[in-house]
């Protein structure tokens, strides 16, 4: 599957089997996981497995999960730069790596327990949200099967993410990746599927550069937008420069 098929196949699942992540594929995952917290200041991600206790009793239609057993808990010193973004990108960078292994995810904000999440967390760290990992199951909880519905036919096609939308043309001319990266991004889970993001053209030292923004920074809105440009660079194979209406691609 090419990159941007894996990017597409992509659905949030919240109804597992009770099957265990296999040894060799926990490694890989937490093989990932030292990966962002070898590299990222105040990144403490932790996969726990086989632990249902932070999703009990939670909401019964946002978030209502079946078998939710394992997940990473994305512990953050928040007080480093850019936090919630670099954890959307991060958190992303392991979805992708989990999807590929053949099992389903899902972000997951509000509708858990912090108190009983099984991580370790230090003074000035937060668990900022959870991501949920597990093989999917063929049959959806039906409330969560309705939201999956529901969600899929309002979502916006990559001409929606970019600003001004009637410029998009000329500026797929000007940026070759453009297109593929905006295709990346409207495949991105966003919180209460709000897809915050928005690109635009910025001229850098003559040159036109894509940068990404969100126009309000509260909520989740900051961990959307790390996700976002996870996904635009997976997808035209770059990297990113830190920041609201900062570059997709380090200048
Ligand atoms: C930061 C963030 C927080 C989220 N929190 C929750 C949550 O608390 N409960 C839930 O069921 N889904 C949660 N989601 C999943 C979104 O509802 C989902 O990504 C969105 O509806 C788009 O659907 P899709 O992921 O299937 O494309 C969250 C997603 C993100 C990115």
């Amino acid at each position: 599957m090419d990159k941007l098929e894996l990017l597409k196949s992509r659905r949030s699942v919240r109804s597992f089997t009770t099957e265990p992540l296999p040894k060799v594929v926990i490694n890989k995952l937490r093989a990932e996981i030292t990966m962002t917290n070898t590299h990222e200041q105040g990144f403490r991600f932790q996969l726990i497995t086989d632990d249902p206790n932070p999703l009990r009793g939670v909401s019964k239609f946002y978030g209502s999960f079946r078998n939710p057993r394992n997940y990473l808990a994305a512990v953050v010193d928040t007080a480093t730069p850019n936090a919630l973004e670099r954890a959307g990108y991060f958190a992303e960078r392991f979805v992708v790596q989990a999807i590929s292994e053949g099992l389903g995810t899902c972000f997951v904000g509000s509708t858990f327990n912090r108190k009983e999440v099984n991580a370790q967390i230090r003074a000035g760290e937060e668990i900022l949200f959870l991501v949920l990992v597990g093989y999917p199951a063929e049959k959806e909880k039906a409330g969560a099967r309705l939201m999956s519905r529901l969600v899929h036919l309002r979502k916006k096609t990559y001409k929606d993410f970019f600003q001004p939308e009637r410029e998009l043309e000329a500026a797929c001319r000007t940026c070759q990746d453009l297109k593929d990266g905006l295709v990346g991004i409207a495949c991105a889970p966003s919180a209460l599927n709000r897809q915050p993001v928005r690109v635009f053209l910025k001229e850098i030292e003559g040159r036109e550069v894509a940068c990404a923004k969100v126009d309000n920074e509260g909520g989740y809105n900051l961990i959307d937008l790390g996700i976002a440009k996870f996904n635009y660079n997976f997808a035209t194979s770059t990297e990113c420069e830190w920041g609201n209406g900062s570059p997709l691609v380090v200048v």
